[in-house]
């Protein structure tokens, strides 16, 4: 099912194509997606039954939790749907949603059930099915967090007429902000008191520490059943500048490249000095919305320069050095 010659190290290579930094969060989702798929085809083998270690992804917004996720699953070809927490709480229908998301897969998957019921699901912003501040629970949040229980410990889930799924095998992962977590981390109990001698163990202290532990999760809101469902979870940190400047031009499918791509089908070369990406990036730091806020000030940037092109085909190349400066027209 998997390809033998895919290991942990080489998925995170393939990630690193795509998503700038996130190391740690790398590392933890090629581990859990492989012995994911491992363990599936232990089981098919030897009749076993697997545990399974769904995923759980905390970090800012915009920081590439979905862009994590999509890449993998292309890089894995299983099918992957999103789904979002946050509406299955305002729906009367949780089931009959969950029930959509499952046919997505199903869809995604070509109609091929089979399939789908090895492909992953990503629930997003699961961190707003917790108790509303002042309350000590919340019905809507806690009903969509039973109810997703029951598909991520392996159901038959109803599809319309006639069909289920089994859902035993499929990987979920569930992503959200937790924004108020770290001061309930800080709070919880940490390992200091084990005497640490020597680098190595610093360090493992460190991790130790940096570890969200089931207890903050439940203390921040969610159920217990429900966090004892992710065992694994995964820290997205927020982005420096540097690594914003690297989103704008390192990926294959990053920004600058779409806009070189698209300067030459008008037969015009694009060159943006490193100055005006990393103004672009300030700015971003300033908008506090991750690397969401980059195309937005870049095409901003761009606009002006892709009104006047087409209308002057002498113009073979365009210099921009800074947001503050005219971009400077290259004529033949
Ligand atoms: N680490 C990263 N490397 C490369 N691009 C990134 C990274 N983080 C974010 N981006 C860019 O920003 C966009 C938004 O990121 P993404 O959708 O993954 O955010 P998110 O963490 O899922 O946020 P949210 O919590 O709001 O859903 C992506 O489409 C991608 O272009
Ligand atoms: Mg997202």
């Amino acid at each position: 099912m998997l390809d033998k010659r895919i290991k942990p190290s080489v998925i995170v290579k393939y990630l690193d194509q795509h998503v700038i930094g996130q190391d740690d969060a790398k590392k933890i989702m090629a581990v859990a997606v492989y012995s994911h798929y491992r363990k599936i085809e232990k089981a098919k083998k030897d009749g076993v039954d697997i545990a399974k270690s769904n995923v759980l992804l905390i970090g800012p917004s915009g920081t590439g939790k979905t862009l994590l996720c999509e890449t993998l699953s292309r890089f894995l070809g299983v099918p992957f749907v999103t789904a979002d927490a946050t509406s299955l709480a305002q729906t009367r229908y949780v089931n009959d949603e969950i029930e959509a998301i499952l046919q997505r897969l199903v869809d995604k998957a070509g109609g091929n059930l089979e399939r789908a019921q090895l492909g992953i699901v990503f629930i997003d912003e699961v961190d707003k099915l917790k108790a509303p501040a002042g309350q000590s629970r919340s019905t809507s949040g806690e009903s969509v967090q039973h109810a997703l229980l029951k598909i991520m410990e392996g159901s038959q889930a109803k599809l319309g007429a006639n069909q289920y799924i089994d859902t035993t095998n499929l990987l979920f992962i569930c992503g959200g902000a937790f924004v108020g977590l770290e001061d309930i981390m800080e709070g919880s109990q940490t390992y200091g008191f084990i005497a640490a001698s020597g680098a190595d163990s610093k360090s493992i202290l460190d991790r130790l520490n940096a570890r969200v532990k089931p207890t903050d999760l439940f203390q921040f809101g969610l159920i217990p059943e429900f966090t004892g469902r992710l065992p694994m979870v995964a820290r997205f940190r927020d982005l420096t500048k540097d690594m914003l400047v690297r989103i704008l031009i390192e990926p294959k499918n990053c920004i600058y490249n779409q806009f070189i791509e698209i300067f030459r089908n008008e037969g015009v070369e694009l060159a943006v000095d490193r100055k005006a990406f990393e103004q672009i990036a300030d700015l971003a730091l300033e908008y506090k919305t991750g690397a969401r806020s980059l195309r937005g000030i870049f095409e901003e940037l761009i606009t002006p320069v892709l009104y006047a092109v087409p209308d002057d085909p002498s113009i073979k190349k365009v210099e921009i050095e800074s947001l503050f400066t005219e971009p400077r027209y290259v004529r033949a």
